[in-house]
């Protein structure tokens, strides 16, 4: 007789909660809440799961926000294995907390830990430490126009040593930092800079993970845009096709109302875009995920058939563009009104204010 020693493999882990000894007083929060700005102010609380080789997904708990403690030498700190997540936390005029596709963000956290040789975290304890983490903050899910609680989901190596391989033991975290509107007095055209010195991504590189160095490689590329006087930065692949800005995929309206997005495995497929798209094929756009190259951009732009071009992404939804500038040229983009409908839509279904007819959203607080 085969005796089986293994016990079932839990689809939900059993969370301590360890409440912080000295959380903000409720007016204290709700003076933090008033003005939260972005990515400035957090939480309480932290969800905090440990990997090791050995245990697997262990120790699951809520505790206090706080200095992580690490060894000098924990694989992180030298060859940067570490993945994260962006979405948010929204207050409907009930009182519920949703949160937007979480199952999009889990997958695609696990792309990122694949790519980065990490373990994965199985879906649902993705969706179970969201929730178990607003069952403790969820009193920091601001109710104001624009207000979201931004939720920060990662993950990153913690093994003490110096060897050049994959760790044996990781963490995996969720914080959490009330957001205020992204643009203060609307939504404004931004103007980009195209990088042609610099690359984001490359072939068969980490370009489709949400891993850190993807964003430490944008840094300097941003710094030239803001020193040419943009707002942002897009970069291109090897061979001259668009690819997504620093943090923001993109997208093309044609004069005959297709919508266009750049195909390409070294971009990160935003969970905005896709919604995006699909609100637009609803209403009956066609939709095309292909190549763009920039001169086809740059033509389009110049006989008429770009109509509009927008970025999106999570935390500024969707932000028209107004100006494409690089070495020796500046194009002004035409806008029109596809984008800020199209963003008014994703976010009615995002606050409660319109039928979620395609089953987006996530409760987080039952
Ligand atoms: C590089 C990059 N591209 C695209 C996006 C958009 O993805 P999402 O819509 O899932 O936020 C992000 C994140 O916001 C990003 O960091």
């Amino acid at each position: 007789m085969e005796l089986n020693l293994l016990p079932p493999k839990p689809d939900q882990l059993t969370f301590l909660v360890k409440p912080n000894p000295a959380p903000r007083s409720a007016e204290e929060r709700a003076a933090l809440l008033e003005d939260p700005g972005f990515g400035t102010v957090f939480t309480d609380h932290m969800v905090d799961i440990c990997w090791s080789d050995r245990g697997g997904w262990h120790r699951p708990r809520v505790q206090a926000y706080g200095p992580i403690a690490m060894d000098p030498a924990a694989a992180v700190l030298h060859y940067a294995q570490e993945i994260f997540e962006g979405m948010k936390a929204y207050r409907h005029a009930d009182g519920a907390i949703y949160t937007f596709r979480p199952e999009m963000n889990a997958r695609r956290f696990n792309r990122s830990a694949r790519r980065l040789a990490m373990p994965e975290l199985p879906e649902e304890f993705f969706l179970q430490a969201l929730k178990e983490f607003i069952a403790v903050d969820g009193d920091w899910v601001p109710s104001g126009d624009d207000q979201t609680l931004y939720l920060r989901p990662f993950m990153f190596a913690k093994e003490a040593f110096l060897g050049v391989r994959p760790a044996k033991k990781y963490n995996f975290y969720v914080i959490g930092s009330p957001s205020g509107a992204y643009f203060s007095g609307g939504v404004k055209p931004v103007s980009i800079w195209l990088s042609e010195t610099y690359a984001r991504a490359a072939d068969g590189g980490t370009g489709f993970a949400k891993t850190g160095g993807n964003y430490a490689a944008s840094l300097l590329p941003q710094q030239e845009a803001s020193a040419q006087g943009c707002d942002q930065v897009v970069f291109l692949d090897s061979r001259g096709n668009v690819e997504e800005l620093g943090g923001m995929n993109i997208v093309f309206v044609m004069k005959d109302g297709t919508l266009v997005t750049p195909q390409s495995d070294s971009i990160l497929e935003g969970v905005t875009r896709s919604s995006l798209l699909q609100l637009a094929a609803d209403r009956g756009h066609t939709i095309e995920e292909r190549p763009v190259s920039l001169q086809e951009w740059r033509d389009g732009v110049a006989s008429g058939d770009i109509v509009e071009v927008f970025a999106c992404g999570t935390a500024a939804v969707v932000t028209p563009i107004g100006e494409l500038k690089g070495a020796g040229f500046s194009d002004e983009q035409p806008t029109g009104s596809l984008a800020l409908s199209l963003r008014e839509e994703l976010t009615d279904i995002q606050y409660g204010r319109r039928e979620d007819t395609h089953g987006w959203l996530y409760r987080l607080d039952a």
